[in-house]
Order: C-alpha cells, then structure tokens, then sequence
C-alpha cells in the first residue's frame, strides 16, 4: 500500500512540468502538412485542420477546425468560389496566396495569416502569440489592433457607430422595450468592417453559435471574433471602396428580392387594429384625410385566442371580403405570424403538424413545450426541410384570404421565460444539432419558409417582415428593430441600427415610427414621421395601451406636417424604387451610414455627425432630437444643397443649423439626379404623365440608374422592365438619358428636367434645337412640403431652378447646358 502511494506521488512530481505546461488554451501549433490546389490550399497543423481559399480576388476564406474538416454547409451563404488567378507559393517559413488584388501571407510556425494589399501594406494581421485558438469547444480569432483603426456594421447592434472600444454578443434575444445600449437584440449579422490607414476590408465570420465579437473592449491589443462552437469559419474581403466590400459579401449572402412596390408606400400598424369596422375605419380616415399610405397591418388580435393560421370569425366574419374591399382602396394587408402553433386537440394546423411530425423536440422524442401568446405551444423546426414544406403550405390560408404581407414575428425564438433548454434538438437541414447551434438562424429560416410559402402561394411579389435574423435573411424578408421605446434617443439609435444593418447586407428595414413602448412627446412623434419618409420601411407602430399614433393623432397641425413628408416620400417613390431596385443588383444599402461614401473622413466617425446618412444616391439626412433648437450637421466633400431652400453649401465644412420641428434637414448632393413623380395617394394610383429628374448642379459627374417597371409581378425576371442610364456630366455640359433598356414601357411619356444651381442656363439644346429653359415656381418640395415660404423666396434668388419638358423618347437624349 506504501508502496503504490509513493510511486503515485512520484508520478505526480514527475509529471508536474508537463501538467502545468498544459495550456487550457488550445492552438493550431505548426504546419505539418499542405495541399495547394488552383486556388486554396488544405493543411494540417500540430492540433488543427484548416483550408483557406479564394472565393474572388477580394475575398478569401479561411476554415480551421481541431478536427478534420467536416461537410461544407451554410446557411447564410450562397454564393460559390469564382474562378479566381492565384499565384500559391510556398517558404519553409510561409504560404503566400496572391490575387490580383490581395496577398495572404500564411506563417507556418506557428500557424497564423496576415493580409496585405499587393503592394504590401498591412490590411488585417493575427495578433502575433494569440491568433486562432480553443477554450473547449469556443474558438476565437485575434487581430492585431491597427493603429487608428475604427469599426463598423455587426448588423442591429447598438451603440455608436464607430464600434472601437466595445464588444458584442449574437444570440438572438426577444428584448421588449429595450434599452439603448442593449446587448443583444434580435438578429445576428456576424460582418462587420475595420478601417484604418486609408484601407477598409470586413470579415464576416459564418458560424451560427453564439459569437462573439470585441473590438479594442478591456484590452488594447487586438480585435477578435469567436464562436461557442463549430469551426472558425470566415471570409476575409478587401476592396477599395466600401460599397464593393458590401458588394462582395452580399455577393456571398445573396441580395434582398425586388419587393412590391406597394411596400415602400406608408403602411399603418398598431396593437391591433380590429375588429374590421376599425380597420376600415383607418383606410377611410387616410383617404379622407389625404394621407398617402399602401398597407395596413394586423397584429395577433386577428387571429382566433393567438392561434396561427385562424381567423377570429367575430372581428373578421369575411376577411377575403375585406382585404378585397382594402385593395380597391388601394391597401394591402399585411398580418402577423409567430412560430409558435397552440397545443390543442383538434386545432386543424396544430394536429397537422403533430401528424406530419414537424415540431422541434427533445433527445427523449417528445416535443419542446413552452408558452407564449396562446398559451403552451409547440414549434415547427424551420431547419428541417419537412418543416418548411409544412409551413410553406399552410401560407395557402393566407393567400386565400387575400393577405400581401407576412410579418414573421417572435421568432428568436421568443417564449416567456426566454430560456429554451439546450438539449432541445433541431434538424439542421440532415445534420441534427441541438438548440445551442439552431438559435441564431431560427429566425432566417422561418421567413425563409413564409417567403418560399409566399412565391407558392401568392399570385404577385410578397412582402416578408421579420423581427428576428441571421446572415443572408436579406434573400428573404426585410427585418424591423422590435419594440423600440417612444424616447428621442431611441429614435436616433434606431436611424444607427439601420444604418448598421444596411452596411451589413439588410437594406429592407424599418423601425417602429413613433416608438413602441410608452407615448412619444408631441414634437418627436413629428420628427420621427418626417424621418419615416426616409427609411426604406416606413411603418407607424405601437404597442397594446398607448395613445393612439394615426398621423391625426396629434392635432392639425402635425397631420399637416406629416402628411407633407409622407406626401413628399410618394413624390420620391422613382427615385425609392430605383434605389431598392439598386441595392438588389449590388447589394448597396437604400439607407447608407456616411461610413460607405465617406470610409476615410475622419468626421464621419465622430459621435456628433453619426447620425447623418445618405437616403439612396444623392439626398443626405440630418437627424436630431425633436427638442433641439440648433444642430451641427457635418457636409462631406463636394457641394451640397439644401433640400426646401435650394441654398447651396460646400462640402468639407461642419456648419450649425437652427432646428424647427416642422422641418427635419435633408440636403442633395451636387451632380445628384433624382427622378420624382406627381402625388398620389397610394402606389396603385397612376401619376400623372410627367416624370421630374431633378438635376443639382455639382464639379463631379455622376451616372444615375432609373428603373420602373409594374411593381407587382415578377415579369421583370423576364425582362419587363424599363431601365434608363442618366448622366450628368459638369465638363462636358451634358446631361444624357441613354437609350431605354428592358421590354417594359414607361408610364411617363414625358420627362421634365428641373435644373437645380445652374446659374447661367437660360436655355439647353438637344441636338440642334434650343429649349427655353421656363423659370420654376417651386424649389424641390414643390407646395407639397416646402414649409418655410421665406426659404422658397431665398432660393429663387440664389440658386435659381429653371426647366425644360421633353419627350420620354426611348433612344438617346443629349441635353446641353
Ligand atoms: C411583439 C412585437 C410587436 C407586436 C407584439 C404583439 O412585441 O415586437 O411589434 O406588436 O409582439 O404581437
């Protein structure tokens, strides 16, 4: 017995060193072994196993994992690796992977990467010592921290908007009447992007565990991203500009869908509209009081005691009837759905999904249980493929009762108690995984499934809503920021959340105008309205005992004002449509965080001008709060205008404004074209046969795409569409309308080409004809929404606005100016 003790102890002491050499955190440890292929290379180190590859000559993916690698799946990412020239080299000390337009320097011992331009200047290296590395089953990445170096994106994260000096959580959280500095909320956007030193390149890191992201929080030596599980898994894109860095990852994560157009007209919520008397009585009012709006929404009082995929038969004795009656006023609806399905014998959905076994469950085999509004409730598994073909059928229910709209709510997934076990099990799409890996894409895969439900079922475009959402949801749905509260500064976090979620790929968002929780104070209800008329979903929204929040609400005076800004937004609808229709091509945000056009001004960075941001090419939005009586609004480089009065101002100065309320500061960017419309009252309404480009006058030449087509059907995938390349060209003098693309023809038979700024011009020539150029009335707003009389007056006399009406012919116009 003695014996074996003292050897026991021996063994002990002699293992010591080795014991406490043994670091809990885990490294890659040196290369052992590499293939390189065409354009990637796999290799296997002392404790890990990786792949790095080029999917473009800007982006470059590296996957290391402690084991080896397993099957490829994704469900953010859809696009594949483009052939690619990469030269592959190889060191005793090195691998070094070389595009046309990055160099990936691969260290051997011990194993890290570091990115450079061609010419070799540093854009992203590992923190030398750290790394990639393992505590169990997380695994992080350090970067070493730039000198200088800023952040920006992460999707719908709070805060400012550059990101430096804090770190984030994704875990998709149902947050109702969040704080401003909540952390986190309810989706997950792992891409984000650093500059510094004049260079700007995003990581986008592809694991749907919880991440985490640290941007210079509690330390000062690296930025680093990580996950609770799976493989370090990340694209590494570097552009020049930013808006081809968000080009190329939503190359990778897919574009959002054109939408209908009926969704980028005004659409009024609360909780809830009903019974249908109620809901007829909110159409009637906006059309009696002349209040341009599309689309009425229904919250969960519609359903029968919460029950998806029910209607309440004595709020809504006929709801085909009635939604058909809202469409001819030129509304659609809009209703919301929540995952959850009531556990009650004989509820027809309910006892079809038990049969078809759709329900997410626990190791045991029995399904996960948990109550939210109706009460205790089972939940379909939208990562299984037999749980989205359920759901995609049961979306017939709405199209038979003539719903345009699916708002996908509750879907983090919500429950009271907000504590799903984690040994609840999901699909994932034949890989079966438990809660901990499903969470964060739960949300993504159940608009997936309401929007695929939607194309089955649905005869036009549908219009996709969702609280919750991963990487690449954009493919799918336009997301909103939840339950937000009816405070100043809440209205000011939201224009940054979106702004956040645009440079992150989502360009369909929308907050709750108005605030959701509490009552907003008189002067903010106005200036968040006139705001709404500038983000890409305008929704008025608020929850179950607030006061009302119609536009009339809050006396004459602010539906008057309202009703100009909303008015002016259907003024704007050719130049709205034209930007979705943009950002579905290059995935360019309708909403843009100066952060995109102005990457390397250090003013955008700075707390005072985070704010401001551009509203599709070319109009630029200042917002403050409604109480403030002077702002400080920053103009980047160039020459700016302002938007009622015309007055011109250069770019590169911070400049202090007084603040009305009646006014929210909007300014245009010289060289902008912005095609406008005559007013109407809904999307379904035809203008009058006049389009407005409104030319500003500016030093650099800009190349504008206007597009139109029926808004509706999907005819343009076949080339129903009219789109129209326009130049202004300062040098040469020259503003030209190409020849009109695409089969579909315009509703304008006429185009009238408003000159702003151009002092000199009484007349232009098209060939060799002279147009006299005739003296225009009104600046921009036109009556609709100029309300400051003195400004129009001033404008006149210092920036005069003068046009010329031609033919909407469909070959090339040259004007001369
Ligand atoms: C959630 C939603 C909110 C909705 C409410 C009732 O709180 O975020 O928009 O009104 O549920 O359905």
């Amino acid at each position: 017995m003695k014996y074996i003790k003292i050897t026991f102890l021996l063994a002990c002491v002699l293992n010591m060193p080795r014991l406490m050499a043994q670091s809990p955190v885990l490294t890659p440890g040196n290369f052992e072994n590499v293939t390189i292929g065409d354009q990637d290379i796999t290799f296997k180190t002392t404790n890990a196993y990786g792949k790095i590859a080029a999917y473009s000559p800007a982006i470059i993916r590296v996957r290391l994992d402690k084991k080896p690698l397993g099957a490829d799946f994704s469900y953010a990412v859809t696009g594949t690796p483009q052939k690619t020239k990469v030269n592959i080299t190889q060191t005793d000390d090195a691998v070094i992977l070389l595009t046309d337009s990055l160099k990936a320097v691969i260290q051997k011992k011990p194993f890290s990467i570091a990115f450079y331009t061609t010419d070799g200047k540093a854009i992203s290296q590992d923190e030398q010592g750290l790394g990639t590395s393992w505590i169990g089953e997380s695994v992080t990445t350090y970067k070493k921290m730039q000198d200088d170096e800023h952040f920006v994106g992460l999707g719908e994260k709070t805060g400012n908007l550059d990101r430096k000096g804090n770190g984030y959580t994704n875990w998709n959280s149902d947050v109702y009447g969040y704080s401003v500095l909540a952390d986190p909320l309810y989706s997950t956007i792992p891409f984000y992007a650093g500059i510094h030193h004049g260079l700007a390149y995003g990581i986008f890191l592809d694991n749907t565990y919880q991440s985490d992201f640290n941007f210079g929080a509690s330390n000062n030596r690296f930025s680093s991203f990580g996950a609770r599980g799976g493989e370090m898994n990340y694209y590494f894109i570097y552009h020049k500009k930013m808006a081809d860095i968000i080009s190329s990852y939503t190359y990778l994560t897919g574009r959002m869908p054109l939408p209908p157009l009926w969704s980028l007209g005004y659409q009024q919520n609360r909780y809830s509209y009903y019974p249908e008397a109620e809901v007829m009585r909110i159409a009637q009012t906006l059309r009696e009081k002349r209040i341009p709006a599309d689309g009425i929404t229904l919250d969960i009082h519609y359903m029968d005691r919460y029950q998806l995929f029910t209607w309440n038969k004595s709020r809504f004795p006929d709801p085909a009837r009635m939604n058909a009656n809202l469409n001819k006023m030129g509304f659609k609806t809009t209703v919301i759905v929540d995952p959850g399905i009531k556990v009650e014998k004989g509820a027809p959905a309910y006892e079809s999904g038990l049969k078809q076994d759709v329900y997410i469950k626990y190791p045991d085999g029995t399904q996960y249980t948990a109550q939210v509004w109706p009460g205790w409730c089972n939940f379909t598994d939208f990562t299984s493929e037999k749980g989205r073909a359920w759901w995609r059928n049961q979306v017939k229910f709405f199209a038979e009762s003539g719903v345009s709209g699916i708002w996908n709510d509750m879907n983090e997934i919500a429950t009271w108690g907000q504590k799903i076990p984690d040994n609840v099990l999901f699909d994932y799409d034949g890989k079966p995984t438990t809660h901990l890996q499903a969470h964060n894409v739960y949300g993504m895969q159940m608009v997936r499934s309401s929007y695929e439900g939607a194309l089955q079922n649905f005869k036009e475009r549908p219009f996709i809503l969702s609280r919750s959402g991963f990487a690449g949801m954009q493919r799918y749905s336009a997301i909103w920021t939840g339950d937000n509260r009816a405070e100043e500064d809440h209205m000011l976090q939201g224009v940054r959340l979106l702004n956040s979620l645009g440079m992150s790929g989502i360009s369909f968002t929308g907050m709750d105008i108005g605030g959701f929780t509490g009552n907003p104070t008189t002067s903010l209800y106005t200036r968040w309205m006139e705001l709404g008329a500038f983000i890409p979903y305008f929704r008025n929204h608020t929850a179950l005992n607030t006061r009302a929040a119609e536009p009339w609400a809050f006396g004459e005076d602010v539906l008057d004002i309202v009703r100009k800004y909303i008015s002016l937004r259907y003024e704007l609808m050719p130049y709205i449509y034209s930007s979705f229709y943009e950002s579905t091509q290059t995935g360019m945000p309708v909403m843009r965080s100066l952060a995109i056009n102005y990457t390397f001004d250090p003013k955008v960075m700075d707390a005072t001008y985070q704010n401001q941001y551009e509203f599709g090419n070319g109009i630029m939005v200042a917002p403050f709060e409604s109480t403030a009586a002077f702002g400080k609004v920053y103009f980047p480089e160039g020459n700016w205008y302002d938007l009622y009065t015309g007055t011109e101002q250069k770019g590169g100065q911070e400049v202090t404004i007084p603040l009305k309320v009646d006014k929210l500061p909007v300014f245009v960017k010289g060289g902008s074209i912005i095609p406008m419309q005559s007013l109407v009252q809904s999307t379904s309404e035809m203008p009058t046969d006049t389009l407005s480009v409104h030319v500003y006058n500016g030093s650099k030449a800009n190349h504008y795409v206007y597009y139109e087509d029926d808004g509706k059907s999907f005819g343009y995938q076949k080339g129903d569409f009219y789109k129209r390349a326009i130049t202004f060209d300062p040098d040469k003098h020259t503003i030209t309308f190409d020849k009109a693309d695409g089969n579909y023809k315009s509703h304008f038979k006429y185009i009238r080409v408003v000159l702003h700024g151009f002092q000199q011009s009484a007349s232009v020539k098209t060939g060799n004809d002279k147009l006299n150029l005739q003296d225009s009335a009104i600046a921009f707003l036109g009556a609709t929404a100029n309300t400051d009389p003195q400004g129009s007056a001033a404008s006149s006399e210092t920036c005069p606005v003068k046009y010329v009406t031609i033919g909407n012919a469909a070959n090339r116009i040259q004007l001369n100016f």
